[in-house]
Parts: C-alpha cells; sequence; structure tokens
C-alpha cells in the first residue's frame, strides 16, 4: 500500500469539481506547476518574442530534449518533439519509402484516425493493409506475439501496433513484437500514444525502428507536447512534413554558412540538425514542450512505480464496482494498467447514453467497436474512489 495522501495530490490538479473526470486517456488535465511553468514561458514569450524564439529558447529546448529523453530512456539526438502521436505518426508515414507490392500489417484494435493515416500511405505506395486479431482478454502476452507472426508474411513490409490499446488500455508486448517483426526484415512502427508513464516504458528495450506518443495524456504536459524516437539505423529514412528552416543544417538564414559538428551534435537552436530537419516547422508556440520537464517532476516527485502501484489499486477498484453492476470486463485484469473498459448491453444507444452521462457530468468515452460498445474508466493515480462510486450510480441510473 502507498503511503502518499493521493487526495492532497489530486488538489494540485486543475481539474472542474463538478465533473466526475474519467477520461485521461484521450486528454490529460494539467497539474498547477505544470500550468504555471507553461504559463511562465508563454508570458516570456509575449513580452519578447524575439528574444525568447532567438535567445532564451534554445537552452530551454536542450534541456527539454535531454530530460525527455532520459525519461523515456534513449538519448537526445533521437528525439523529435511533434504536436502528438499523431503527428509523429503521420512523420514516419508520409516520408517512408516501403517496397510494393506488399502488406502493411496491423492489429485489429489500431486507432481510428492512425488506421486511415496507413490507408492513405497504401493508397499511394500500391500497397495493402492486413490486419491480425488480438486476443484482447488474454493474459499471456505470448499469444499476442503468436498472432501477429502468424500474420507475417513474406509481403509484409511494416508492422504497426499500440503499445496500449485505445479501446481497452491492454498493454502489447511492444518488445517482442519489434523484435519479431526485425527478425524479418520489417519496419516496426508504434504508436505509443498512452506507453509513457502507463507503462515502464523504455524506448530503447523497446527498440523498434519509429516509437511515437503523446506527453498530454498520462504524463501530464501540455496538449501539444508529443514525440517521435527515431530507432538505430532509421536516422535518414524520414522527410520532414514541413520544409523550413532546418532542411539545410548548414546554411542559416540567407546563405550564411554555420559550422556542424555532425548530424548529431547538439546545435545552435536546443536540437541536432538531424532532429530539426523533422522538427522545425518555422515559427510556433513550442513552450508546450519546454514545460515537459516541469511534468516529469511533477510525478518522479511521487515516484513512478508509486503511480503506478496507485494506478493499480484503482483498477482493482474498479473492476469491482463497475464490474458489480453486471458489466463484462473488456480489459484483460492482468495486461491492463490505467484504462479499464466494459462491455454495455447491446440495446445500449451510445449517443444516448453519452448526452445523460456529460447530463450528470461524468466524463467518460463510450466507445464503439464493430461487435460491441465499451465505456472505458481512465485512473490515473489522482482519480477518487468517490468518482467511480458516482459513475456505478449514474450507469445504474441511466442503463
Ligand atoms: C492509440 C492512439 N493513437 C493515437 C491517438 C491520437 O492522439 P492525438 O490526437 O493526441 O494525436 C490516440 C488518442 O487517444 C490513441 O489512443
Amino acid at each position: 500500500m502507498s503511503t502518499i495522501d493521493w487526495g492532497a495530490a489530486r488538489r494540485r490538479i486543475i481539474l472542474d469539481p463538478t465533473v466526475t473526470m474519467l477520461n485521461t486517456g484521450s486528454f490529460g488535465p494539467l497539474p498547477e506547476p505544470v500550468f504555471d511553468r507553461a504559463t511562465e514561458l508563454r508570458r516570456r514569450l509575449a513580452a519578447g518574442p524575439t528574444d525568447f524564439f532567438v535567445r532564451q529558447a534554445p537552452p530551454l529546448l536542450w534541456e527539454a530534449r535531454e530530460r525527455t529523453a532520459a525519461f523515456l530512456g534513449t538519448v537526445p539526438h533521437r528525439l523529435v518533439f511533434t504536436t502528438n502521436v499523431s503527428a509523429a505518426i503521420n512523420l514516419v508515414a508520409s516520408g517512408l519509402r516501403l517496397n510494393a507490392p506488399g502488406e502493411i500489417l496491423m492489429s485489429d484494435h489500431e486507432y481510428g484516425a492512425m488506421i486511415w493515416c496507413w490507408e492513405r500511405v497504401a493508397q499511394r505506395q500500391g500497397l495493402t493493409i492486413r490486419t491480425f486479431p488480438l486476443p484482447t482478454m488474454t493474459t499471456d502476452p505470448a499469444e499476442i506475439v503468436a498472432s501477429a507472426v502468424k500474420a507475417m508474411t513474406s509481403r509484409t513490409r511494416l508492422l504497426f501496433f499500440s503499445h496500449v490499446l485505445s479501446p481497452t488500455g491492454l498493454v502489447l508486448p511492444a518488445k517482442e513484437l519489434c523484435a519479431e517483426a526485425r527478425r524479418r526484415g520489417i519496419v516496426s512502427v508504434v504508436d505509443g500514444a498512452h506507453a509513457p508513464v502507463y507503462v515502464p516504458l523504455n524506448v530503447s528495450d523497446v527498440n523498434a525502428d519509429f516509437d511515437a506518443a503523446n506527453l498530454h495524456q498520462w504524463l501530464l504536459a501540455p496538449s501539444g507536447a508529443g514525440f517521435l524516437v527515431i530507432g538505430p539505423g532509421n536516422e535518414d529514412r524520414l522527410q520532414p512534413l514541413h520544409v523550413s528552416w532546418g532542411y539545410f543544417a548548414d546554411k542559416y538564414p540567407i546563405g550564411e554558412v554555420v559550422q556542424s559538428a555532425g548530424p548529431d551534435a547538439r546545435d545552435a537552436y536546443g536540437s541536432t540538425p538531424r532532429t530539426r530537419f523533422l522538427e522545425f516547422e518555422g515559427t510556433r508556440d513550442i513552450c508546450p514542450w519546454l514545460a515537459v520537464p516541469a511534468a516529469i517532476d511533477f510525478q518522479t516527485a511521487f515516484g513512478f512505480d508509486k503511480v503506478r502501484a496507485r494506478i493499480a489499486e484503482l483498477a482493482v477498484y474498479t473492476r469491482k464496482v463497475i464490474g458489480g453492476l453486471g458489466l463484462p470486463l473488456a480489459t484483460s485484469p492482468t495486461l491492463g494498467g490505467a484504462m479499464t473498459a466494459f462491455e454495455l448491453p447491446a440495446r445500449t444507444s451510445a449517443p444516448t447514453l453519452r448526452k445523460e452521462l456529460w447530463a450528470r457530468r461524468v466524463e467518460i468515452p463510450v466507445i464503439e467497436r464493430p461487435t460491441r460498445l465499451l465505456i472505458r474508466v481512465s485512473h490515473h493515480f489522482y482519480t477518487l474512489e468517490a468518482e467511480i462510486d458516482r459513475l456505478a450510480e449514474v450507469l445504474r441510473e441511466v442503463l
């Protein structure tokens, strides 16, 4: 049992007290110190934009890159900051050239927008999409690997999967899946949207060719903070989505030649030539990236193991209270984390239920899957047992 006062921790998160907040899995709220840091940076940007962008931001960006890379288990020159995981996956999808004809392989539980992203790649590059079925209630990660491996063929060019499934919170064995792909010469792309904090993530250990995630969900960094980590051997495979001043590392601006210590050495902008090539999109507000160290510090103060232990306690509580209503569990009890999903009765109308829940100020997603309707409870360390109880009370009333 943890000894942290989680009620006191909750009071440091900026949340509307009239809302039962069970949707960190879509958008995380901000702790006070993270909000304060982002606001302080934005004030500095507002007061002196030239000084901020030209002189203040580069060391802050380098610090953010070093701190975030260390937190993720990688090195600064592999870390490309992005606005969110969608931007990171699109950067990979639009830059990679795959051999056609062939297949893009993904699980049958991928995030809708990312499926569209790969469908466009397939269409443009003359490839097809193939899915492998996920045994979503398994307690054995080897079963998930076996299902993916069974679908891999000599035509498979790329494997795409979520490290943590969006609809149910199931954690996939990312390291093993990437290893199986590598063994067959298949490029691995991990949609780790939820992975930071949700799992004890070490991207070097996962060893994907490309590993992307959000920092605005479980790390509680500001919206606008995501990343792509480029795995060894993939350094020169991508092209930027925006061509800007990072495009030619040795020229800035107006033809002035800049001395570079190499593509992976720290440059004058808080980047490396390779990361800046992909990351720099022209003038924009990068304060969400610069505030990431404050978000890392906030949960480091509790200890990430303690945070995950609290999440596990809440998962048990959620299974007991919401499962107690008779709703079948849709998340494997041993391969879950901070999200627990339940199946709703077949007769339920999703739009009506969403309205009924919000009418009672309960923020929670109702997710439509091909064969069933799910309700997904997010329970981060600041979730209160009283909020799970409130959900149960509301479900009892409206279902
Ligand atoms: C698995 C997965 N991929 C991608 C996304 C898209 O996230 P964003 O809109 O922040 O890019 C989400 C959002 O929750 C997700 O769960």
